[in-house]
């Protein structure tokens, strides 16, 4: 079963089993698997909105976002901004304080309190970071740019298409940035997106998932005419977790390079991208790695794709300064030789003042680890289909308001379950819920996406929203009067 074995590891069973119990709808309930949860500690290490302050007119001092100032809204939207680590102010006055300070001597000189290295290295303590969260080695990562931009700096690299060799492969669902970066790339190379963009559409459009062996036989089908194929680790309606191992290893045994989109990924699921031999992949940081809206992103180049030779022979590439080797990059030569790993994928000097808040927050998941995040996760979400599957019936099953379309397969999904309402409610379900304090997000016309974050939501959390979201969808099917 591929990159599906590992999940027995941590799958050691809930703390307290919820499935079988019949106080698992209770209060008292979401609150002991709360007192059992040994990522507790680290809510209190983020800034979560109160109520009342997501009802403000104005912005207040930070000074005043005390702890217990107020109720903390129930924030169950990591799948799209994460929150506020408390320490990413922090990072960011020491480096305000450098610049202050020191001016151009901040690019080299240590501190002795300083929380980052010296400017010019802070690209890579924050990859050292980063490796771990993505299952890569430290040489694999690089922390640059953003999400589009680096789909398409890595594209130019792994994208060259032939006359034989020439489509690319992705989901008809597919994020619509990646979508328009692809086909862009397309152009950019002079063919027609009509003929070279393969586009896997879901079978049920109820049920928009895709099966690894349908993504497979598209594969086939194409096989001999596709350059690359780029996909979503976890696609961004669904919640669907593909099986990025299994589908990798076919790609390859086609000869046709992969990579993979895993902005709702990164810090959620537990990738092993060196061992599944991805060839390169592209994130965000700013949902579940709390960077902060528009966050720096990073890229992952499987090693054998970064490699420099004694010849200095290297994979082609769009090419800046900062990917340029250490030892010559401020000789001012007019001869690119890149770093060797992904760091010679740098464009340009990273903005120091972002990569502070990447590494507040990556220092958090560090101490937290990936395997305890994913474990705890995957009980938090199970707790939250477990409750939701309790919805009480009138009559038949169709009366029920929503429907989920991630699928059941803890496996297959992360944090993120999407719940599609009957036609005409979530235009009703919303307002009631932003009143009540809750927050998510909507795609339109008709599923909300909820996402508890192990770091700082709770059992509780997600207790509250099924009690808040149950009352909007009855009140929401109540007939107008
Ligand atoms: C799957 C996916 N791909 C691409 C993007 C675009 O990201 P950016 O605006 O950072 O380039 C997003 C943004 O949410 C996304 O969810």
């Amino acid at each position: 079963m591929g990159s599906r074995q590992h999940l027995r590891d941590i799958q050691s069973g809930p703390p307290l089993d919820y499935h079988d119990d019949i106080r698992a709808n209770s209060r008292e309930y979401a609150e002991a698997l709360d007192k059992e949860d040994s990522l507790r500690g680290f809510r209190s290490e983020f800034i979560i909105p109160s109520k009342t302050d997501l009802k403000r007119k104005v912005l207040i001092d930070a000074q005043s976002l005390k702890d217990d100032a107020d109720e903390r809204c129930i924030y169950l939207c990591g799948n799209s901004l994460g929150v506020q680590p408390r320490s990413t102010r922090q990072y960011i006055e020491r480096y305000l304080q450098t610049w202050a300070t020191k001016g151009v001597f901040g690019h080299f000189v240590p501190h002795s309190d300083q929380l980052l290295p010296p400017f010019v290295e802070v690209d890579t303590a924050a990859a050292k970071l980063m490796a771990p969260i993505v299952g890569a080695s430290e040489s694999e990562v690089a922390v640059m740019g953003t999400l589009t931009a680096n789909l398409h700096l890595l594209m130019a690299s792994f994208y060259q298409p032939t006359t034989e060799k020439y489509k690319i492969i992705l989901e008809g669902k597919a994020f619509p940035s990646d979508h328009y970066a692809i086909e862009s790339q397309i152009l950019h190379h002079k063919l027609d997106p009509k003929q070279a963009m393969v586009l896997i559409e879901p079978e049920k459009l109820d049920r928009p998932v895709l099966t690894t062996d349908q993504i497979i036989k598209v594969i086939d089908e194409n096989a001999s005419s596709t350059a690359l194929i780029l996909l979503s680790a976890v696609q961004f309606y669904t919640g669907q977790y593909f099986d990025i191992q299994r589908i990798t290893a076919h790609a390859h045994s086609k000869s046709i390079l992969i990579g993979w989109d895993c902005a709702h990924a990164a810090g959620n699921v537990d990738l092993r991208l060196h061992e599944w031999d991805v060839d390169f992949a592209a994130w965000c940081t700013y949902k579940y790695l709390n960077s902060g809206p528009g966050g720096m992103a990073a890229v992952f180049v499987h090693e054998r794709h970064g490699q420099v030779d004694d010849q200095q022979n290297f994979r082609p590439r769009l090419a800046g300064w900062w990917g340029n080797d250490l030892k010559t990059r401020f000789q001012m030569k007019n001869e690119f030789v890149p770093q060797p790993g992904a760091a010679g994928f740098q464009l340009s000097n990273p903005s120091v003042l972002d990569i502070n808040a990447v590494v507040a927050s990556l220092e958090i998941f560090k101490r937290a680890g990936m395997k305890s995040i994913r474990e705890k996760s995957l009980h938090l979400t199970g707790y939250l289909e477990h409750l939701l599957l309790t919805y009480p019936l009138d009559s038949s099953p169709e009366s029920k308001p929503f429907i989920m379309i991630t699928p059941s397969n803890p496996a297959e999904r992360g944090a993120q379950l999407s719940l599609r309402l009957r036609p005409g409610l979530l235009e009703k379900v919303l307002p009631y819920l932003e009143e009540h304090g809750v927050v998510i997000d909507e795609r339109k016309p008709d599923v909300i996406r909820v996402a508890p974050a192990p770091l700082y939501n709770t059992y509780t959390d997600v207790w509250e929203f099924c009690q808040v979201f149950f009352a909007a969808c009855r009140e929401a099917v109540q007939p107008s009067a």
